[in-house]
């Protein structure tokens, strides 16, 4: 359901409105939350709330229909088949989802939002295993021919407010005293259309997401350097909620044993670097 009313909101202003009161219900004060047969509390009977942070793809966006996939939203589907519930995703800012504080609200259960592990967000958050090895990349248009920070220099590069990418850019720019303008875009959209439309020369995200938008945007951009984080993500969920975080950790060394964990990797990321 509300995946279904994220889509609307994404396609049209009009049902805005309508989206709101969906939204609103959704979060009913009467949902007294629930306890699976497991023992693990819910915050709604019968559903696995996640909090995440659209558009994000491939890890979470709404494909042609509205509804909300991606790999995260698949593997978070198995901890709620495990549970016996259905998951239920909202779109809410990403510091929100890093700060905990959506998590403390009892907004949701779990957070899935191609998250990386940092030491910070483990003060505030109880994050699963890693699930996920990434990297961050800087993107170009096509043809642009930038290959390093340094040669960005007097220029304006885009980042995405919040993030691990935002963090290592500016970092680089105060070690390094580059000449670089860094600019923060409130979502991954934002900062996609920003370097489309050159309101920056350069962008900077985890590779995965340039990956899939050159995917879907042949010969537009192209990833002119990689820098190697070693970043890894993981599942957040509320500090010492540990029978959730147990379910989350089995359900994934589950699916990394039988194969679904590969399956899904090969659905929505592609072929192994390493496999
Ligand atoms: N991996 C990066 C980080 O943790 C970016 C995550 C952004 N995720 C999102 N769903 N918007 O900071």
């Amino acid at each position: 359901m509300k995946s279904l009313g994220y889509s609307r909101r994404m396609a049209t202003l009009a049902t805005a409105a309508a989206l709101v009161v969906g939204g609103l219900a959704g979060c009913a004060k009467e949902d007294t939350g629930g306890t699976t047969e497991g023992g693990v509390a819910l915050i709604k009977a019968g559903a696995l709330t996640t909090c995440t942070h659209l558009p994000y793809a491939p890890f979470q966006a709404p494909d042609e229909t509205g509804k909300v996939v991606g790999f995260d939203v698949a593997l978070v589907d198995l901890v709620a088949k495990k549970l016996g519930v259905t998951q239920e995703i909202i779109d809410t800012p990403f510091e929100g989802i890093k700060s905990g504080s959506d998590l403390n609200a009892g907004k949701c259960d779990i957070a899935a939002a191609g998250m990386t592990i940092t030491d910070e967000r483990k003060q505030v958050l109880d994050f699963s295993d890693p699930y996920f090895d990434a990297t961050q990349a800087l993107a170009v248009l096509t043809g642009n021919q930038v290959k390093t920070l340094e040669e960005l220099a007097g220029k304006r590069v885009g980042v995405q407010g919040g993030t691990t990418g935002e963090d290592y850019i500016k970092t680089q720019v105060e070690q390094k005293s580059l000449d670089i303008e860094v600019v923060s875009y409130k979502d991954l959209a934002a900062q996609q259309q920003a370097l489309a439309t050159k309101q920056v020369d350069a962008a900077v995200n985890d590779l995965p997401v340039w990956n899939e938008y050159i995917k879907n945007n042949v010969g537009k951009v192209e990833v002119a350097a990689g820098f190697d984080t070693g970043e890894q993500y993981g599942f957040a969920v509320k500090k010492g909620n540990a029978e959730l975080l147990k379910a989350v950790n089995e359900s994934l060394a589950a699916a990394r044993a039988d194969g679904t964990y590969d399956q899904i990797y090969a659905t929505w990321i592609g072929a192994k670097p390493t496999a």
